[in-house]
C-alpha cells in the first residue's frame, strides 16, 4: 500500500479524534437552528390559550381523486404568502398531501430557490391516483372516502387532517397546530415579521465547529405533527442504533431520549448504542401498531430531519421537522403491519430480487492485501469445508485510493483472480466510493473536471475536501450526465473496472458523503448540486443517487445478470437497487445486542436487505463473542463478516479449535436454510414482507409482543430465533408470542402453550447451540447437502419440513430460480405452495404461467428427498402419493419425540416443480 505522508497523518488524526465518540461532532437540536426554532414553536403553541391559525384556505377545486387547495399564510405586518396544497388519494392506498410555496423568486444564479421535491428519488415512478375515491368539498371540510372503509377529513379552518378506518380515528395531522412552512423572506426587518411563537435564530446563517453555513435562501424549514390515537408503539425511521419500539424524545421519564430522532446521513464513527443520533442512512417512514389496527406516515423529504416522539397515556404524538424542501407526506392505515409496509412499498418500490449469491455468506475484511491473499482465503474455505459466496476488497486494492484502478503490484492479474473464483461460482466485491482523488492526470478526476460533473462550492468551483485519497472532489450523481459518465467507468472496456468478468459485485461506501474535514463529517450544506439545489436539500438522497447510477451502470455492463450493490447511505426507495449494512460497529456484546433491533427496524421500514458486520468492525472479538455473532448473523438478510485493518485476522479457520466447528455450523446452517431465505427475498420483492419479522407481525394483537426485539421470525418459515447476545449466557428466556404449538428446531420436541398471552420459555443454549423454535402452521424447505457456494446447490434435492399446528394445519412456499438472471421476469421460475390439513399434504404451483426456459427445464425434476412432518397428534397409518397421474406408496417411518409425533418420508419420489398430493390415512 502506497500512502503519502500527508494521508497517513490525516488518517492518524482522524482515527484518534474519533475514538471516543464524537457526540460533540454532531449537532443537537439546539445547535441546529431550524430544529431549535421548531421545537420552540411547538413549546409556545402548546401553552397558548387560543391559537390563531396563520394558514387560511382561500379556494378549493376538486378533481378526480384529488383536491387542490389555495392557502395564504398570514405574516405579521407584511403581505400574506400564497401556498398551494394538494390532497390526493393513491391507488395503492394512502392519502398524500403536498404543500408548496409556488412564488419563490430567483435568488441568484447559483442556487435554485424552488423547494426541493425528494419524491423523484423515493418514488418508484409517479404513484397512480385512486380516481374512484369520492372527494367532496363541504362548507367546513374536504372529505375523501376511499379504499376499505377509509375516510380522510381536512378541516378548512384549522388545517387538521383526520384519517379514519371503519369510522375509527387512526391518525390526526396538525392537531397540535405545529404546521410550519417558513416562507421566503429578506433578512432586513425579518424580526418585525415574526409571530409570537417564532424566534429568528440562525435563519440567515449559522456555524458549527468552525464551518460556516451561508444560507443564501434564508429559513425554509417545514414541520408538522401527527398523532396516533390509541397507539403506544411506533417503529421505523431508520437509521438509529436503538431499539425496535421507538422511545419518547422529550425526556420525561427514565429511558426516554432528550434529543429527537435525527435523520441526517453522516459517517458516525463508533456510534453510540441506544441513541437517537443520526447515522448513515435515512428512511422517513414510521408505522404504529395497536390491537386491531396499524397506521403509518411517510414524510417525503431528503433534508436534515428531526422527529420528536411523545408517548401519552392514550396516544403517541410525533413532530416532524425538516430543514428545507416541499412539505409532502402520505398517511397509511390498515388492519395489519403488512398492510402498511405493502402500501409504502407500492409507492417506493420493493426490494429488488438479488442474485442468490448475495443472499449467502460474504467474507470481507479491510483488507485482503494481495491477489495471493484472496486466492489463499478462497482455498481455505474449501480446505475447512466451509461454504462462502463472495470475497470482498476494501480500498487498498486500488492505486492510491483511485477508484477504477488496480494496484498492479499486488493485484497483477484481476482477470485471472476472478476466473479462479468463478470456477466455484464465487464472486468478488470491490469497493467504489464517490470521492475522487484530486489529481491531474487521473482519468476520473480529469473527466469530472472537464465536464463539470462534481459537487460545487457555493462560489461555483469544485468543492474540495479530504477523504481516503487525500484531497478529493465528489461526483455529483444527482446529475444525469454524471450517471451517464459512471456507466463508462463500469463498462467492460479498457477504461472501465477490470476484466470481462460477470462475477463482480460492488460496494458503494462513504456515500453520505463522508468528508473527513467537513461539518459533522460530511459536506457543507451550501454546496451546490445539479439543478442548482443545495446539499441541504438533497442531502439524505445523495448516497441513493450514487447507487442508482451504479445500478444503471451495472445493468448497462451486463443486462443479463442481476447486479448486487451494498450501500452505506440510503434513503426511501434505496431498496430498489441495493442492500445496506449498519456501518462501523464494534467487537463488543453491546453492538451484537443492538444489531438485531437495527436489522428488524430496517425490515419494518421497507428495506429488509440489511445486516450488521459479523464479529464487529473495530476491535478483536473474544472467541465466544465471535461465535455468538455468527450464530445471530447467519439470520441477517445480509450476512457478512468484516473487520478493520488494525484487527487480527479472523477468518473462521483461525478461531480456537472447537470454535471453528461452531462457525462452520453457523455458516452451513445459512446454506441449509437458503431455499427458505431466498423464498423470503422473493416475498419481499413482491409485497415488501419483512425477511426477518418482529414478533408483533406474527402476534399483531398481543401488546406483550410489541416491544420484543430480542428475537424474530424468519420470513414465513415459522422459525423463531432468539440469538444469545450476552457474555457467558448458557440459556435465554425465549418469549413465545401466541397460543400456537412450537417444536424445538434441534430436537423436534413439542413446546406446550401456557397461557393466552404467550409466555417465556427458558431455552438452554451452550456455546454450540442456537435457540430456535418452529412455530406450528408452517412448511419450509431446506437443502441438506452443503456445497462450496450457493449456485452449486441450485439443482440439489430439497427437504420439506411440515410443522402442524394444533388444528393439524400448515402451509408454506418454495421459490426457486436460476439465482442470477432475469428469466424469472418471463416466468422461468418454480414457485410452489404447500398446504397440509392433517390428512393431505399438497403442492400446487404459484407460477401462473411457467415458461420452461433454461431454469424450469432443468429444475422441474429436482427430487424432494425427504419430508418431515411434526404433529401434536398421530397421523399416519398409511401414506399415498399422487403426482402426474400416478399413485404410489412411499416408505415412511414414524417416531414419538416427547409429545411430538414425527413422520419421515424418505425419497418419496416427487419432483419439486410439479403439483402433487400426499394423503395420510
Ligand atoms: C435512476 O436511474 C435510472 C436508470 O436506471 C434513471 O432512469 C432514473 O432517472 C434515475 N433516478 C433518478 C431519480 O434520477
Amino acid at each position: 500500500m502506497k500512502t503519502t505522508l500527508v494521508a497517513l497523518l490525516l488518517l492518524a488524526l482522524f482515527v484518534a479524534s474519533c475514538e471516543a465518540v464524537t457526540r460533540g461532532a454532531f449537532k443537537t437540536c439546539d445547535q441546529n437552528s431550524f430544529c431549535k426554532r421548531n421545537r420552540h414553536y411547538a413549546d409556545q403553541v402548546a401553552h397558548l390559550q387560543s391559537f390563531s391559525n396563520p394558514y387560511e384556505v382561500t379556494k378549493v377545486s376538486i378533481g378526480k381523486g384529488e383536491a387542490s387547495v389555495s392557502i395564504v399564510k398570514s405574516v405579521p405586518k407584511a403581505k400574506s404568502v400564497p401556498l398551494s396544497l394538494k390532497l390526493s388519494v393513491l391507488a395503492s392506498g394512502g392519502v398524500r398531501v403536498t404543500l408548496d410555496e409556488p412564488n419563490r423568486a430567483k435568488i441568484n444564479n447559483v442556487v435554485s430557490s424552488k423547494r426541493y421535491d425528494a419524491s423523484h428519488w423515493a418514488f418508484n415512478g409517479e404513484p397512480a391516483i385512486d380516481t374512484s375515491a369520492q372527494i367532496t368539498d363541504y362548507e367546513h371540510t374536504i372529505e375523501a372516502i376511499y379504499g376499505d372503509k377509509t375516510k380522510a377529513v381536512l378541516n378548512k379552518k384549522t388545517l387538521q387532517l383526520d384519517v379514519y378506518r371503519n369510522d375509527k380515528l387512526e391518525v390526526s395531522v396538525n392537531k397540535r397546530h405545529l404546521l410550519n412552512m417558513e416562507h421566503l423572506r429578506s433578512e432586513s426587518d425579518n424580526d418585525k415579521h415574526l409571530s409570537s411563537y417564532e424566534i429568528a435564530d440562525g435563519m440567515f446563517k449559522e456555524e458549527f465547529g468552525g464551518h460556516p453555513d451561508s444560507k443564501p435562501k434564508g429559513p425554509e424549514s417545514v414541520a408538522l405533527d401527527f398523532e396516533f390515537p390509541g397507539y403506544n408503539h411506533v417503529y421505523g425511521i431508520p437509521e438509529h442504533a436503538d431499539r425496535l419500539s421507538l422511545r419518547s424524545t422529550r425526556g420525561r421519564s427514565e429511558g426516554d431520549h432528550t434529543e429527537p430522532y435525527r435523520l441526517y446521513n453522516v459517517d458516525i464513527l463508533e456510534y453510540e448504542t441506544d441513541s437517537p443520533m443520526p447515522m448513515y442512512g435515512a428512511i422517513p417512514f414510521l408505522q404504529a401498531r395497536k390491537p386491531g389496527s396499524s397506521a403509518g406516515v411517510f414524510w417525503v423529504n431528503a433534508a436534515d430531519t428531526y422527529i420528536d416522539i411523545q408517548k401519552e397515556a392514550s396516544h403517541t404524538d410525533t413532530h416532524w421537522i425538516s430543514e428545507s424542501g416541499t412539505l409532502d407526506f402520505i398517511v397509511f392505515v390498515g388492519k395489519t403491519p403488512e398492510d402498511i409496509v405493502t402500501q409504502y412499498g407500492s409507492i417506493t418500490g420493493f426490494t429488488t430480487l438479488p442474485p442468490i449469491s448475495a443472499t449467502a455468506y460474504h467474507q470481507c475484511r479491510w483488507n485482503y492485501n494481495t491477489q495471493d491473499d484472496v486466492l489463499e482465503v478462497h482455498a481455505n474455505f474449501d480446505k475447512y469445508d466451509i461454504p462462502y459466496d463472495t470475497i470482498w476488497l476494501d480500498v487498498e486494492y486500488t492505486q492510491a485510493k483511485k477508484y477504477f484502478t488496480w494496484n498492479r503490484d499486488v493485484f497483477p492479474d484481476p482477470g485471472y483472480m476472478l476466473g479462479q473464483l468463478d470456477k466455484t461460482c464465487r464472486k468478488l466485491t470491490v469497493i467504489i466510493d464517490p470521492h475522487i482523488k484530486l489529481e491531474e492526470g487521473y482519468k476520473v478526476y480529469d473527466a469530472l473536471k472537464q465536464k463539470g460533473l462534481y459537487v460545487k462550492s457555493n462560489s461555483g468551483d469544485a468543492y474540495e475536501g479530504d477523504c481516503w485519497p487525500g484531497k478529493s472532489v465528489w461526483i455529483d450523481t444527482t446529475n444525469p450526465a454524471a450517471a451517464e459518465f459512471w456507466k463508462s467507468m463500469h463498462a467492460k472496456e479498457p477504461q472501465g473496472i477490470a476484466a470481462e468478468a460477470d462475477n463482480m459485485f460492488f460496494w458503494n461506501d462513504m456515500n453520505e458523503p463522508s468528508v473527513f474535514n467537513g461539518p459533522e463529517t460530511s459536506i457543507l450544506r451550501d454546496t451546490v448540486h445539479y439543478g442548482g439545489y443545495e446539499n441541504r436539500d438533497v442531502h439524505n438522497a445523495f448516497g441513493m443517487s450514487m447507487i442508482n447510477a451504479t445500478f444503471a451502470a451495472l445493468t448497462a455492463r451486463n443486462p443479463a445478470v442481476r447486479p448486487f450493490i451494498l450501500t452505506r447511505s440510503f434513503f426511501s426507495g434505496t431498496q430498489r437497487t441495493a442492500a445496506m449494512w449498519t456501518g462501523d460497529n464494534e467487537a463488543s456484546w453491546e453492538y451484537l445486542q443492538i444489531a438485531t433491533p437495527m436489522v428488524l427496524t430496517q425490515n419494518v421500514a421497507g428495506m429488509p436487505f440489511a445486516g450488521a458486520d459479523v464479529g464487529g468492525f473495530f476491535g478483536n472479538p473474544a472467541p465466544e463473542l465471535l461465535t455468538r455473532w455468527y450464530q445471530a448473523g447467519l439470520f441477517y438478510p445480509f450476512f457478512r463478516a468484516h473487520a478493520h485493518i488494525d484487527t487480527k485476522r479472523r477468518e473462521p479457520w483461525l478461531a480456537e479449535e472447537e470454535h471453528i466447528d461452531y462457525l462452520r455450523n453457523a455458516i452451513r446452517l445459512r446454506y441449509q436454510l437458503l431455499p427458505s431465505i431466498y423464498t423470503a427475498f422473493r416475498q419481499a420483492s413482491v409485497s415488501g414482507a419483512p425477511i426477518l419479522k418482529p414478533l408483533f407481525y406474527v402476534a399483531p394483537n398481543n401488546p406483550d409482543a410489541y416491544a420484543r426485539d430480542d428475537s424474530f421470525f424468519v420470513g414465513n418459515t415459522g422459525l423463531l430465533v432468539h440469538p444469545v447476545v450476552h457474555e457467558g449466557a448458557t440459556s435465554v428466556n425465549m418469549f413465545i408470542p401466541d397460543e400456537e404449538v412450537y417444536y424445538d428446531f434441534h430436537s423436534s420436541q413439542l413446546v406446550h402453550k401456557k397461557n393466552d398471552k404467550g409466555f417465556e420459555l427458558e431455552y438452554k443454549a451452550n456455546i454450540d447451540t442456537i435457540p430456535i423454535l418452529q412455530r406450528g402452521g408452517h412448511i419450509y424447505a431446506r437443502r441438506d447437502r452443503i456445497r462450496r457456494s450457493s449456485e452449486l446447490m441450485l439443482m440439489d434435492p430439497v427437504t420439506l419440513v411440515v410443522n402442524a399446528n394444533s388444528m393439524w394445519d400448515a402451509e408454506g412456499e418454495l421459490y426457486l430460480d436460476d439465482g442470477k438472471g432475469y428469466g424469472y421476469k418471463n416466468g422461468d421460475f418454480i414457485h410452489m405452495k404447500f398446504n397440509f390439513d392433517g390428512q393431505v399434504l399438497k403442492a400446487s404451483s404459484l407460477n401462473p404461467d411457467p415458461k420452461s426456459f433454461d431454469f424450469v427445464h432443468k429444475a422441474i425434476d429436482i427430487p424432494i428427498e425427504k419430508i418431515i412432518v411434526n404433529s401434536p397428534e398421530m397421523l399416519t397409518v398409511g401414506c399415498t402419493v399422487r403426482q402426474a397421474g400416478r399413485d404410489w406408496n412411499p416408505k415412511y417411518e414414524t417416531k414419538q419425540i416427547g409429545a411430538t409425533h414425527q413422520t419421515i418420508i424418505h425419497n418419496p419420489g416427487l419432483a419439486v416443480g410439479l403439483p402433487w398430493a400426499m394423503s395420510f390415512s
